[in-house]
């Protein structure tokens, strides 16, 4: 899918090296087998690792040597985490989907109360993984705190409750913007901020890569919404045509496909802006290469 060769050859490096050791690693840290087997199922069942890559990739931006007995765990915590994320999303109290990562969903498969549980041990084995390396203890605790304001109730669960609560509600873009940078835009904030902890960058440099992060995670949001009208299921691996039906707030209900495509470019725009602040690396290319996941030629002119 990504059109450039040079995120095209990271993903084809780093995702073998992010995949090998889950179902090991997941077993190992689970009491019981049927629920290792549902944590495992939508875990294993594929998705693009863009989370953990992005965090991968701001480290190499850094100068920041990968290490799989220190870094692994740490990095992966955040793709358990997001899988819960999708796990809990499909549910049929939730959007009620049958089809993910090209799978029946992790509730069609296992029933709504093991999905629900392997959720919950995949919510709460990110944390785990967090804090099982032994890297600085003022790493683990910084790690630990940005995870914690990402997904919880400031930032993605945030984000959940406002999709559900608006659903036959007309929000203002200002407000969709913020649902947006809630339910989607802080894991992808969170990945870049994981780099930064790791590399241990001094927080005075932080700002130009949240900002990149923080476009990314918009303009992802936006695509997503966009993908779920134009895309088909053999495509994406998910249900399609869902949105407008469950009256949810996206933007291309809001600004129709044209609006919602020009705010992707917009968006797109000041994430390069924000990366062009940084000293010209080898890095900052590959990060701004990450952009070439937006394909902003399909919605037609
Ligand atoms: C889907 O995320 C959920 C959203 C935030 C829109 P991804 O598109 O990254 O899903 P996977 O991980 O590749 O399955
Ligand atoms: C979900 O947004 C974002 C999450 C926090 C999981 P969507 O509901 O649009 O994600 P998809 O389209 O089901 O992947
Ligand atoms: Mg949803
Ligand atoms: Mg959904
Ligand atoms: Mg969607």
């Amino acid at each position: 899918m990504p059109s450039d060769e040079r995120l095209t050859r990271f993903e084809q490096t780093w995702v073998p090296w992010l995949n090998a050791p889950l179902k090991t690693a997941i077993a190992a840290d689970s009491g019981d087998d049927r629920l290792a087997e549902a944590m495992s199922y939508s875990v294993l069942a594929g998705g693009k690792r863009l989370r953990p890559l992005l965090t991968v990739a701001t480290l190499q931006a850094l100068g920041h040597t990968v290490d799989q007995e220190h870094d692994w765990r740490p990095i992966m915590a955040l793709e358990l985490l997001h899988t819960y994320s999708l796990i809990h999303d499909d549910l049929p109290a939730m959007d009620n989907d049958a089809l993910r990562r090209g799978e029946p969903t992790n509730h069609m498969k296992f029933g709504a109360g093991m999905a629900t549980l392997a959720g919950d041990g995949l919510l709460t084995l990110a944390f785990q993984w967090l804090t099982a390396t032994d890297l600085p203890a003022k790493t683990q605790v910084a790690l630990t705190q940005a995870l914690a304001q990402a997904a919880g109730p400031s930032g993605m669960v945030a984000g959940q409750a406002k999709d559900i609560q608006s659903e036959h509600i007309d929000l203002p873009l200002a407000k969709l913007r913020v649902l947006h940078r809630e339910k989607t835009g802080a894991l992808l904030h969170y990945a870049v901020q994981a780099g930064l902890i790791l590399g241990e960058t001094p927080r005075e440099q932080w700002a130009p890569y949240l900002r990149f992060a923080d476009a990314f995670g918009l303009a992802f949001q936006i695509y997503d919404d966009i993908l779920d009208v134009v895309s088909t299921p053999a495509e994406l691996g998910k249900a399609t045509q869902k949105d407008a039906g469950e009256a949810k707030n996206t933007y291309p209900g809001k600004l129709g496909l044209q609006g919602a495509n020009q705010a992707l470019i917009d968006t797109i725009q000041a994430g390069k802006a924000a990366l062009a602040e940084l000293p010209a690396s080898a890095g900052r290319e590959l990060m701004a290469a990450f952009f070439s996941y937006f394909d902003t030629k399909r919605v037609k002119a």
